[in-house]
Parts: C-alpha cells; structure tokens; sequence
C-alpha cells in the first residue's frame, strides 16, 4: 500500500519560485545533484553538483597576513541533465513552459514534473519528465520524458545537447556562493545518440565526465497526433572526479527505477520514523530523511556539503555540521556510512597537521572549519579558524560510533589516531593559567558554535569538549595500548592528557547559578531586542560583525549544545541555563532550534518543545530561512531526526547502557522508530503511557527505559 506521507508535491509547498522548487525537489544520490531546473527554461540556478568537485581560486584580502587561508573551494556548477529543447514546424522554439504538477516520491526516489511548454502563438503540448538516480551505481541517472498535445499538433523536433553556458549570478549574501568561470569543456559527439563532455578545472586541475545517451536520437523528429503520446528516455551518466564512464552497458530507466526503488525500500525497512496523530509532520520528516541520505558521500572520500548536493549555498564545503548535526542519524542507522563519514576526515588527516603547525602548534592536527580538500577555505577567521572545536566535535562523532557499533577494528585503523592527534592539539594548544588562586587550563581567543561572538577566553562549550576529545584519548589509550605506542604515546603523554583534562576551566556564573559562555560574556550589554526591527534579522546581513561582538546575542545553541551534548548539570541548572540562553538566542542558524526543542523536551517544558520541532522540521519547507533556493539546510534535516529520537525519544547511550525516556509530545499519539545498535534492528514505540521495545533482529539487550533497566527480547 501506497504511504502517503512518504511524497511531497507542490500543493504541499508554499512557495512555487522556481529556484526554491529547483533545490525541493532535487535529486542526489551521495555522489551527484540534480536540481529540478524546469527543462527547457535555461534557469541560472539549474544544473548538476558533484560531491568534492571544487575550482579553486586566490582569496584576496585587502591586508593579508600569515597563516591566513589562501584559496578558495568551490563546488562546481555542471550542465544540467534535465535540459531540452523543442522546435515548432516553422522552427521556432518552443519557449514557454509552465509547470503543472510536480510530485517526489521517498519510497522509489522517482521525481515526476510535468509542464504546459508552447511556442510563439501559444500553442503547447503537455511535458512529462520523470527522474530517477540509481544508487548502486551513483553516476547514473534516467530521464523519461513524455509528450502529449494539447492543442499544438504537427512537426516536433527534440533537441538533447549539453547546454554549457548557462548563466551565473552573483551575490553579497556569504552564504552563497561565489561563480566559477574557469571550467573548460571538451565536447564530443560519439554518434548521433550519444554526447560527452569532460569538463576541467583550470586551478585545482580536476576532471570528470557527462555523456547522455537518447536512443531515439540526440536530435529527434516527431508528429504530434491527437490522443497520442511520444515517450523517449534519456541516461545520463556523470563519472567520478577523475574518471572514466562506462558508455557501452547502460541500464534502461526500468531498471534505474527498480536500483532506486530497492534502495529506498531497504532505507525505510532501516530508519523509518512514523508520528501518529500528523500526517503532515510525519511527510516533513520522511522528506528531511530522504534528503539527508540523498545528500551524503558515502565512499569515504567524500562528505555533506553543508547544503547536500541540492544547491550551491557555502560552495559545497563540509563543516562540524556533519559530526554534531548529520552523523548522528547514520550511526544510528547507517554505521557504514558514519564510518565512511570518520574516514573522510582522516584521508585529511595530513592537511590538519599541516594546518595545526601553521597556527604555530607544534603537535597534534587542526580540522579545517569549512573544506573540501582539507584545506581552510574559510576567509573569515574570526568566524571560521577560530572555531577550533571541530577537532573535539569529530572526536565526538567517533566516540558515538564507536558506542553504537562497538567496532574496535576501526578504532585501531583510524578511531585512535583520529582522537589522539585532535587530543595532541588541545594540549599544545591551551596553557595553564591561575584563576581563582587554582591553576586551570585555558584556552584563548576561540570561537564557539555562536558566531555571534567571537575570539573569547575560555569558551564553555569548546572547553568541555576539549575535556571530552582528551579524556577520550585517555581512554582509547589504556584500551588500545599497542597501537598508541605505535603512535608514539608514551605513560608521560597519556598521563599529561588526564592531568589537562582534569584542569580544563569551565567558566561558571555562582550568581546565576548557570555555565557561562566564556570569560567576558556576561560582562557584555544584551543586544537592543525590543528595538531590533524584524526585518534586521538574520543579524550577520544589517550589523558589521563588531557590532554584534560586543552584545550579549547568541546566533545558535552554544552552552546548551554542550548540555545537550553531556547531560551532565542537574535538572535545576539546565531549566535555569535554557531560560537565560532562549531569550539571547536569534536563531539566526538553522542549526539552533533543534536543539533548544531536544532540550526543552527533556526538561518537560513541551509547548517549547515541540513549537521549536515544529518550525526544525519544516525549515526548507516552508523557507523559514528564506533562503532554501541556495539549498537544503542539511544540518537542519539531520537535526530533525536528532530532536525526535534524543529529544521527544531520550535516546542516548549512557554509562554504556542504551538508554531512553519517553518525552512524546501531548499533539502525538505514537511515535514508532528503527534504529540500529551493536548489530541489532530495533524498533522503539512510545505512547502516551507505554514505551515497547522489539528488537527485530539480533541478540537480546538490556536497555534503560524511563530509568529502570530491563533486557529486551
Ligand atoms: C552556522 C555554522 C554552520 C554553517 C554551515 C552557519 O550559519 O553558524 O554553525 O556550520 O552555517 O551550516
């Protein structure tokens, strides 16, 4: 039976800018995007997305200095697959196109879009294009497109070629990106059914290729008759960074379609989530998970774009988004691509040594805040370098693998290393310092998660993660003694580590009885918000960044991510903390609310809770950042699984016990999840009274549920 709530169609959306459909319903597979460009319109924001294909390009400063990035990243815009064009019988073109209906499908990842298209005297056919990646095989796509008249009868001719000089734009938003213009393609026309291109980067000297093939031909002649329809289908292939294309053993479209349809039904039969009393928010969340998975490289070589492969927004650039917002979902239920996600990061591994040294520490590996290839690409260091906690994120994301799967292999190859060098960091990186008559270990000038403020002392959230990355090291250490000294760790490092990890500061207000956000923060004015016109939000695009510094203003969760993080303050502390954070918090991220609702859930404030879900869930669908047509905000989508299942569904390992406590919110009457954990399917039921546990397949386990600890079969 049919699922209702796994489709999304235009009547679902409130908006119908084409550039905003474009990014909604756009297609990817980990590897390629499509956005769904209206086919014959040309649009400057259509086109094809290769996860890691990037031009590079000099970043010019006004006044430069040392260490400071020097290039640009930015990920590739290609000739878009879906382009057409149709010619009259006087040759003209038909160059009018209006969309009809348009319908995505999350359980065989098939996109169907159909448009009146009519030509100079308003005479038109009607265009059915179907789209479909296939995964197994991620350069793959099918493209059917069927004609049927409405009232322009006669001489059609189709005309399929790469359309390479589609329009660029430009922009003053930092959140966009910036336009590529030093591509070379080389065109070749195998037969009159087959087209390639190989397309260069001039500067970072990366090459692929895209052919399609038309069986009925590249440039085709037919006659539309009445109450009859013309079908013909496209396969088009995008080859990998570097690589070649198979052209001669192309699947047919049935057979993309079945890839995909397999591949969907696998993921759902995994990770389904249904919320019973909301169809609306149960399609919400279908939809961020069906992106979310679209989104994400799985071959280890490749990340999430911040914006998956749906749009250009932040040039294609992976940040901590990935470990704090995206990775917790596939450990969860995809541990093979959370652990492709790690490997990623540690093929980078050399660059953040490099990076680390550049900042003048001596040991251990700085991650770059925003990257492709390892390298900063962030030209903002202020916001970007400076946000040293992606180091102690990362190590985060590997402690939650390592939690769920209990893969001690991967642990030795790349777990260790990965937290050591990041541990090594931190220690060469803070100093001890007295505060308060005690030596304490501090860490100076970093950024938080809040890039509202910036360059502070002692930021909380950075310093308990430090405390986590080297306490971590020091666990893995005493775990895995072979292989540390193999990597050089002696008893002195390791007991170094501890002794920091034990002196860390973290920075508290006895006044207010809350942790505080850095050293200075609460010294500072809180920002005029009674007198801040609506308008002027996101802040970042009306105030110059000092402006905003020097107000106590909060762009996202940044103390509270940590207490979400380590749900280790009491109760009393946490209502007290959130109560002061919420009402300085813009969420001017859309990184932010997921986690004030996961917060308010488990602390019981539910209104809170779930208006703040409510608006994570729908984020892109209902454009609440107003800027959806750059892309998807992926963080947001995996953010959203994080709310339901750590927040409403209390879900996290703890004391290493599988733990969970029933948080569902009064507007549910069931939430049903699938998880994976240590080699078991488990499906977990809340309802308002009840929490079922069935583990579908594996060992029996003992789990804590609403505190009590039972072994479930
Ligand atoms: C947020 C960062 C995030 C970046 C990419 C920024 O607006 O403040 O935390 O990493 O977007 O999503």
């Amino acid at each position: 039976m049919k699922n209702d709530t796994k489709n999304i169609s235009i009547h679902d959306l409130q908006s119908n800018e084409p550039s905003y459909l474009e990014t909604i319903f756009s297609l990817a597979n980990g590897h390629f995007g499509i956005r769904a460009s209206d086919p014959i319109a040309n649009s400057s924001t259509a086109g094809t997305l290769v996860n890691g294909f990037y031009e590079t390009s000099d970043i010019t400063y006004g006044e430069v200095a040392y260490g400071y990035a020097k290039k640009n990243q930015t990920i590739v815009k290609l000739p878009d697959l879906r382009n057409i064009k149709f010619v009259d019988d006087q040759q003209r073109a038909f160059d009018q196109s209006q969309l009809i209906s348009e319908s995505l499908d999350f359980e065989t990842g098939l996109l169907n879009s159909t448009y009146k298209i009519s030509n100079p005297d308003g005479k038109s056919f009607e265009l059915n294009l179907q789209a479909v990646l296939q995964q197994s095989n991620d350069e793959v796509i099918g493209l059917r497109y069927t004609i049927k008249p409405v009232d322009y009868f006669g001489k059609v001719v189709g005309i399929k070629h790469f359309n390479t000089d589609s329009a660029t734009q430009k922009s003053d938003d930092p959140r966009k990106s910036r336009t590529v213009d030093t591509l070379t393609y080389a065109k070749k026309t195998i037969d009159g059914q087959q087209e390639l291109i190989e397309v260069t980067t001039k500067y970072s000297q990366m090459s692929l290729a895209m052919a399609m093939s038309v069986s009925t031909g590249l440039e085709q002649v037919f006659s539309l008759q009445p109450n009859q329809t013309v079908t013909f289908d496209v396969i088009g292939l995008v080859s990998k960074i570097n690589g070649i294309l198979d052209l001669d053993n192309l699947p047919k479209f049935e057979e993309i379609l079945k890839d995909s349809t397999d591949f969907w039904q696998e993921f759902w039969q995994n990770s389904d989530i249904e919320i019973s009393g909301d169809d609306s928010l149960n399609q919400a969340i279908h939809y961020n998970l069906f992106q979310l998975v679209s989104s994400t490289g799985r071959d280890g070589k490749t990340n999430i774009p911040a914006k998956g492969l749906s749009g250009t927004g932040y040039e294609g650039h992976y940040f901590w988004d990935t470990e704090m917002y995206m990775s917790p979902f596939f450990a969860y239920t995809n541990p093979e691509i959370a652990k492709n996600l790690i490997k990623y990061r540690y093929s980078v591994l050399d660059e953040s040594k490099k990076r680390a040294r550049t900042l003048g520490v001596k040991e251990g590996a700085l991650f770059s805040w925003r990257t492709i290839n390892g390298q900063e690409a962030s030209a903002y260091y202020p916001a970007g370098t400076a946000q040293y906690h992606i180091d102690a994120d990362i190590a985060y994301a590997i402690d939650r693998y390592y939690k769920v799967t209990d893969d001690k292999e991967f642990m030795k190859n790349y777990g260790l290393e990965l937290v050591l060098e990041t541990a090594r960091f931190w220690k060469n990186f803070g100093s001890y310092s007295e505060i308060h008559c005690k030596k304490r270990f501090c860490f100076f000038d970093v950024t938080g998660p809040d890039e509202y403020t910036a360059l502070v002392n002692n930021n909380y959230y950075t310093n308990r993660m430090a405390k986590f990355n080297l306490l971590f090291a020091v666990d893995l250490i005493d775990e895995f003694p072979k292989k540390a000294k193999e990597l050089g760790v002696s008893a002195k490092e390791r007991d170094q580590m501890a002794n920091i990890a034990a002196a860390i500061f973290l920075p508290y207000d006895q006044i207010k009885g809350i942790n505080q956000q850095d050293d200075s923060s609460f010294k500072k004015p809180v920002w005029p918000f009674e007198t801040t016109p609506k308008e002027n939000y996101p802040l970042l695009l009306h105030y110059h960044p000092l402006t905003i510094y020097r107000y106590q203003v909060n762009k996202q969760a940044d103390t509270l991510l940590a207490d979400f993080l380590f749900d280790d303050i009491s109760h009393d502390q946490l209502v007290k903390e959130y109560d002061y954070y919420e009402k300085i918090t813009t969420h001017d991220s859309s990184l932010s609310r997921s986690i004030f609702s996961a917060l308010a859930a488990r602390i019981g404030l539910k209104q809170k809770a779930y208006d703040y879900f409510m608006a994570t869930a729908k984020t892109d669908l209902i454009d609440l950042q107003g800027n959806s047509a750059d892309g998807l905000h992926v963080a947001n989508l995996g953010g959203s699984w994080l709310t339901i299942v750590s927040g409403f569904g209390g879900l996290r390992v703890k004391d290493g016990l599988l733990t969970i406590d029933n948080h569902l919110p009064d507007q549910w009457d069931k939430l049903a999840i699938r998880i994976k954990y240590q080699g078991r399917l488990l499906e977990i039921v809340y309802r308002k009274d009840a929490t079922e546990i069935h583990i579908i397949h594996g060992e029996p386990l003992p789990i804590k549920v609403d505190g009590i600890e039972e072994t479930f079969k």
